[in-house]
């Protein structure tokens, strides 16, 4: 795929140099990397050389870590680490094969969602000529909230969004159907418990730079509240139509040794599937939470 990695103006994304984490992050020096990171909403450090205790000490410094979900896609050694990879090991995978392959906000399905997450590239699937696959695309909420028409931003103000992690497992449930797999009552049971639908405001306050955030992902929003069906399906989709225009999106093309850091208030991503299994893909993730800050959403 031949594709721009970035457009000059995108409002996110920024490269910060001669960071060598692994080598030791002054206060001074973490005080611009963090007010760099509140400022842009993603950012990018590259050639790092992190062991999982390194990766893991410098993300407590943006905030306490959180554990994900799933016990069996965590760094064996430490649970802090949540594995992104398509790699098989022993008839096992090794972490999450297809995470993030829609535009989502990491974890906007619970009550307290996570400040940021930070991505470390172990192993980048590559075509035969080195050009490095499975990127990650970025939308800036906050640039594109800023963008609206001053119509929509009085429409949209005061107004709850429904997320919803059962929905999303039941649009992958239909997908497995669509391919002749099973689903049962159980399962989707289990997953409406564990995660049941929460309320959040549709522009979120971002809890440090007080900027305006549109915080929509897509599948996971199920819908408006107080909204008609249709209207708030349609709403839903413009929002996201709009927030993926050109102008708001950074396109990261993987190395190994980047270190992507994005706040999860002020940006979107989405994972990019063109390899295919035998392309190794090996990324470690951890995922800040908010010390207290934030206005927590409410369960539905
Ligand atoms: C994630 C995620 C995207 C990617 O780890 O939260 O969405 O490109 N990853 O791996
Ligand atoms: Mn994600």
């Amino acid at each position: 795929m031949n594709q721009p990695i970035a457009f000059a103006s995108a409002p996110l994304g920024h490269h910060l140099m001669g960071v060598d984490i692994a080598a030791g992050v002054s206060d001074a020096q973490f005080a611009a990397i963090d007010a760099a990171f509140n400022r842009y909403g993603v950012i990018v450090l590259r050639n790092q050389r992190l062991t999982p205790e390194q990766h893991i000490a410098f993300g407590r410094r943006f905030g306490p870590t959180e554990r994900y979900g799933i016990a069996s896609y965590l760094l064996p050694g430490h649970p802090e680490i949540f594995v992104v990879s398509n790699i098989i090991e022993d008839g096992k995978p090794i972490g999450m094969a297809d995470a993030g392959r829609a535009w989502h906000s990491d974890m906007c399905y619970v009550t307290n969602p996570p400040r940021c997450s930070l991505l470390y590239a172990l192993e980048v699937p590559r075509e035969s000529n080195g050009e490095p696959l499975g990127d990650t695309c970025f939308a800036s909420t906050q640039a594109a909230y800023d963008a609206l028409p001053y119509d929509m931003k009085q429409r949209i103000e005061g107004l709850k969004v429904r997320n919803s992690y059962a929905a999303s497992v039941e649009r992958k449930a239909r997908l497995k159907r669509d391919r002749g797999g099973e689903f049962s009552q159980e399962e989707r049971q289990k997953v409406h418990e564990k995660f049941p639908d929460v309320l959040h405001p549709l522009v979120r306050t971002h809890p440090v730079t007080g900027r305006k955030c549109l915080y929509v992902s897509e599948g996971l929003s199920a819908a408006i509240d107080g909204l008609e069906r249709s209207e708030s399906d349609e709403l839903i989709a413009e929002l996201l139509a709009h927030m993926m225009k050109p102008e708001f999106v950074y396109r990261h093309r993987w190395c190994e040794g980047d270190l992507v850091m994005w706040d999860n208030c002020s940006s979107i991503h989405i994972a990019i599937s063109d390899f295919s299994p035998e392309q190794r893909r090996r990324m470690h993730r951890t995922t800040i939470l908010n010390e207290s800050s934030a206005v927590p959403g409410v369960f539905a």
